[in-house]
Formats: structure tokens, C-alpha cells, sequence
């Protein structure tokens, strides 16, 4: 399969490379890092980035950031930021990316466990991830072509064994399943 990593340098990105790029050919892609520069943050920018990459099999997307803190201390600007880099950034790349990607291609984005059982001092990810998770589902039902989507929903990477991450996300790409919000380290 040929597939887009968005965010390939980062954490989850850096467990998911080398592995998938035992198997597939992967492009990645990064604001400052990565074969093409993207900033999920703009559409326009998104828009440039399928207008370069061609005949894709899956985009895997581990990019977004989100403020965390208490709630006391959360500013507008925290919550558009959020929604902008996060919200705006994942679900872009569905609704743009849908136009580009091959019959029976896959879409796998990267929530997070705060959408559905959040800890304090984490409302601006909550909100962020909950949107994913809804986007997700009801993306499942209209995508065309074979298309599928699913929500990748981690807790704290640090702490859930690679493999885990590993299985969670090739259970979407090389999958069946769309619709799904897969759930490790809960
Ligand atoms: N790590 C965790 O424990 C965990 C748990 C649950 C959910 N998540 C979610 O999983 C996603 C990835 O997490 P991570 O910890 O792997 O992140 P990370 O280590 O901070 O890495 C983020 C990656 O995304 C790229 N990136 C960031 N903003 C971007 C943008 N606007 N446009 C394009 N690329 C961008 C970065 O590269 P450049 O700097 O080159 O742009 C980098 O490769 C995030 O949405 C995070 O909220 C993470």
C-alpha cells in the first residue's frame, strides 16, 4: 500500500515508521519535517498536500497538539488553537483527502483517551478528541468509493507497550473495520 503519515517524527509517528515501512511504501509529512511540508492547521495547506501525493492506499494522521491545564487558565486562544490544530487539522484531511484517495483507501486518525474518559486539567483534549470521535463515526457512514475511516484512541503512549500501538493502528490500515474508535491504555 502506498500511505501518508502525517506526523511521522513525533512519538506515535516514530513507533509506527519503521514498521509500516517493512510492508508499504510510506510518505511522511510534517510542518518542519518529513518528505513534504504540511500544516494540517490550513486547509489550504492540506489542499496542497494531496494535490502532490498521488494514488493513496491510507493517511495516518499522529499530528495535532491541544493545551492542557485547568480549566481556570484555559483562553480563547487555547480553545481555537485546539480546534484549529487538532479538530480542524485531522477531520481536513478526511474531507479534502476523500477526493484523493484510492477506491477501498483508509483514513486513521489519532484522538485520544480524554474524549471519552478525560482526567482534570484536560478539558481543551476533551473537547478536541470527543469532536474526532464523532467525526469518525458519522464519517464512516457517508465516505464513498469503499472508503474507511477509523479513530486510533490512546492513553498515555508512553506507558502502553509499542506493540499495542502497533496493532491498534495496522487494524485500521490493513483492516476491515471503519467507524471504529480503537481503544488501548484506557
Ligand atoms: N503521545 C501520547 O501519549 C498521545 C496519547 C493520546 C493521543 N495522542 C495524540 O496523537 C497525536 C500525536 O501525538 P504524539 O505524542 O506522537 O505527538 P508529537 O510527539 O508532539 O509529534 C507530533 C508530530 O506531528 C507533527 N505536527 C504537529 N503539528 C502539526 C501540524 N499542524 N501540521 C503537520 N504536522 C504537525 C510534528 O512534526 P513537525 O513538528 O515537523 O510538524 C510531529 O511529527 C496528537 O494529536 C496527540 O494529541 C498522543
Amino acid at each position: 500500500m502506498k500511505i501518508l503519515i502525517i506526523g511521522a517524527s513525533g512519538m506515535i509517528g516514530r513507533i509506527l515508521l519503521p514498521e509500516l515501512q517493512k510492508k508499504h511504501e510510506i510518505i511522511t509529512a510534517g510542518r518542519n519535517s518529513g518528505d513534504i511540508r504540511v500544516d494540517i492547521s490550513s486547509f489550504a495547506s492540506i489542499e496542497n498536500l494531496f494535490k502532490e501525493v498521488k494514488e493513496l492506499d491510507a493517511v495516518v494522521c499522529v499530528a495535532g497538539t491541544t493545551f492542557s491545564g485547568p480549566i481556570q487558565n484555559v483562553t480563547n486562544e487555547h480553545l481555537i488553537s485546539g480546534i484549529q490544530n487538532k479538530v480542524l487539522g485531522q477531520t481536513g484531511l478526511v474531507i479534502v483527502g476523500q477526493h484523493y484517495l484510492n477506491d477501498g483507501g483508509s483514513f486513521t486518525l489519532t484522538p485520544g483517551k480524554m474524549g471519552e474518559l478525560p482526567a482534570p486539567q484536560n478539558t481543551v483534549k476533551a473537547l478536541a478528541n470527543g469532536a474526532i470521535n464523532s467525526f469518525v463515526t458519522a464519517a464512516a457512514m457517508d465516505l464513498e468509493r469503499g472508503i474507511r475511516i477509523n479513530a486510533v484512541s490512546p492513553g498515555l503512549v508512553s506507558i502502553i507497550p509499542p506493540q499495542d500501538v502497533l496493532n491498534a493502528y495496522f487494524h485500521s490500515i490493513e483492516g476491515t473495520a471503519s467507524g471504529e474508535i480503537i481503544k488501548l491504555g484506557y
